[in-house]
């Protein structure tokens, strides 16, 4: 998936354009490109490999300047991450296309073009496109229609906007099933991938509906729809956050974000808990008559988020007695599932904008008899939030590193909070010792942030391993994996978790003196079995990192280190459990030397399958 940025404007557009691009690269960094139409109608375009900052100083050697134009930062799906494939595309030096998303068919319709002359010089999904349009304006069409024949004939999940030279006053763009948002301006317009991207030129903007036709001129933006009516839409008045990009005084965004979690933590709560701090309330977001009525739920999402669904199972089925699933979206969205009576789907996503939630939401939406649909994201804008039934925002902020930190502590937060409210409806839940260690959070994070030198100092005890092995058991285990899962983001040391019990089924194998294991070791009754397993590992060789609840009073020997983490509620301890692995797998790559907030072949919202 990519980042499209657009612009059509009176005044220069390439300055507009760059600064979007960074804006969008959580989306993909691997090559960038700009294309403009100069003041004599004549395209032009600068595209680079690597990151959106290669591009900006490669324009500064060859600026650009044309009051329109589209920019493009790529996440490569079809061809290698070089210059001849990052877009904008052109055909016939006439037409230019950016692209974001996949186009199953393009080999088919390359064939096609081919037939007609049309030979593509990069390995892309995306040029095929551009000599798509081509081909319909030398048959007399104009853009619009051109990309209206265009996507007729394309199959995938994707959004384009393209501009042409004999056309210098328009720029014209279609989504579907991919995003893409319109920031309306004075005199001036813009589409972008997401709003942020538009956050310094407008706080005005349209979420155009999958499969419309965009047509924006300098000023108005008129919208059709597939059969080619001209449709109304709504304006939406959005505030930025005051520098969403800084970086405070951090070295990286992932540092920053770690470090923002005791007042990230805090927002997450605001408004949600009594002014006695005695009791939660979120039923100013979902209605207490739907949450009385479940009796399942069915939770759906990917990556980290599916690890904070992970927790909320067990959560669930602890404190709520609700039966749960979990399941990762890619393989939902293609299996038959079975959905028992008054089951709420819940789907947790950061960023909203994931491909496959999303295709999962709509099949929740379309095809099952859910109860209803619930989202839990930190987007207040994104395609998930509109399409969910009822959400639940989590209030991280925005998150810039592809490591997600903060944004997992506040889905997790959030999902405690709707287990509760689960809860007390239910069974004889005690909701004020809850909403107490609730209270107490932020400050118990800020605790075990304050260990950072002791968690900087063991990192270097990984700088040149090979690979970890992290184990946990029961919510521990979730934490496991998403510490594994943090270490090999941005490390790149491969690392794996398994639930403790199983490690006499396999993992054990592979345990010697080279290989460190990571223990997340919380007060609860199964503890006794977690510290027998790793007894285990030490009798074969292996030493043991222990990132234990300061109650256990556990000790260190020339196997074991250990890093104490403070004491709260049993349901709450998996939030504060993850932050020192967080902070473990950050201090590794600092040592390692690794791109910490754009990590290799990754992008922060994965918009394609
Ligand atoms: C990408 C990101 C992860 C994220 C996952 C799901 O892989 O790098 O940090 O967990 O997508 O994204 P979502 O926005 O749906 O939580």
């Amino acid at each position: 998936m990519c980042g499209i940025v657009a612009a059509i404007t009176n005044r220069n557009v390439s300055s507009i354009l760059i600064e979007g691009l960074k804006r969008l690269e959580y989306r993909g960094y691997d090559s960038a490109g700009i294309a403009l139409l100069d003041d004599n109608n004549k395209l032009i375009r600068v595209r680079t490999k690597g990151k959106v900052e290669v591009l900006e100083q490669e324009l500064k050697k060859q600026p650009l300047s044309g009051k329109i134009g589209i920019a493009h930062t790529r996440w490569a799906t079809h061809g290698k991450p070089t210059t001849i494939n990052a877009h904008p595309h052109f055909s016939s030096d006439r037409v230019a296309i950016v692209h974001n998303g996949i186009i199953e068919n393009y080999k088919d319709l390359q064939q096609e073009l081919k037939e007609h002359g049309y030979i593509c010089t990069s390995q892309t999904d995306t040029e095929i496109v551009a000599h798509m349009l081509d081909f319909f304006l030398k048959q007399g069409s104009d853009l619009k229609q051109a990309v209206q024949k265009s996507v007729k004939k394309i199959k995938g999940a994707y959004a384009i906007v393209a501009m042409e030279q004999n056309n210098p006053h328009q720029l014209i763009a279609f989504k579907k099933a991919s995003p893409l948002v319109i920031g309306v301006g004075i005199d001036e317009n813009f589409i972008a991938s997401d709003a942020p991207a538009l956050s310094i030129v407008t706080n005005r903007f349209i979420y155009p509906a999958d499969e419309n036709i965009i047509v924006l001129d300098d000023k108005s933006v008129q919208i059709y729809d597939k059969n080619d009516k001209l449709i109304k839409s709504k304006i939406v008045d959005y505030t930025f956050d005051s520098d969403p990009i800084g970086k405070g005084g951090f070295s990286h965004y992932m540092e920053k974000e770690i470090f923002e979690q005791p007042a990230t933590s805090e927002q997450t709560l605001e408004g949600r808990i009594s002014h006695d701090k005695t009791t939660i309330d979120i039923s100013n977001k979902i209605p207490d008559e739907i949450l009385k009525q479940v009796e399942c739920c069915h939770i759906v999402a990917c990556g980290t988020s599916y690890h904070a669904g992970m927790v909320a199972k067990y959560w669930l089925e602890q404190y709520a007695k609700i039966p749960t699933s979990i399941e990762v979206a890619s393989e939902y969205r293609y299996r038959s599932n079975i959905v028992p009576k008054n089951t709420l789907y819940i789907t947790i996503s950061q960023s909203g904008e994931t491909a496959d939630s999303i295709a999962a939401l709509k099949k929740a939406q379309n095809e099952s008899n859910y109860l209803s649909t619930l989202v839990v994201c930190n987007v207040e804008q994104s395609t998930m939030v509109r399409e969910a039934k009822y959400n639940l925002i989590t209030r991280a902020g925005v998150e810039v590193g592809v490591a997600s930190t903060k944004a997992f502590t506040t889905q997790l937060l959030t999902l405690s909070i709707l287990t509760a409210s689960l809860a007390k409806l239910n069974n004889d839940f005690n909701e004020k010792e809850f909403v107490e260690s609730l209270v107490q959070l932020p400050l118990k994070i800020q605790q075990v942030l304050e260990q950072k030198e002791q968690i900087n100092k063991l990192s270097t005890n990984f700088k040149h391993t090979n690979s970890m092995l992290f184990l946990g058991r029961l919510t521990g285990y979730p934490i496991a994996l998403e510490g594994a899962l943090k270490l090999k983001e941005i490390s790149y040391i491969h690392a794996e978790s398994y639930p403790a019990g199983e490690l006499k089924h396999g993992p054990l194998a592979l345990i010697d003196e080279s290989l460190p294991t990571i223990a997340v070791v919380m007060f609860e009754k199964n503890t006794d079995k977690l510290l027998s397993n790793l007894e285990e590992v030490k009798s074969r060789g292996g030493d043991v990192y222990i990132f234990a609840d300061e109650r256990l009073k556990l000790t260190e020997d020339t196997q074991t280190k250990i890093i104490n983490i403070p004491a709260i509620d049993n349901m709450l301890a998996p939030i504060l459990h993850i932050i020192p692995l967080q902070l473990l797998a950050y201090y590794v790559a600092v040592h390692r030397g690794t791109d910490i907030d754009q990590p290799r072949n990754l992008a922060k919202s994965v918009t394609v399958e």
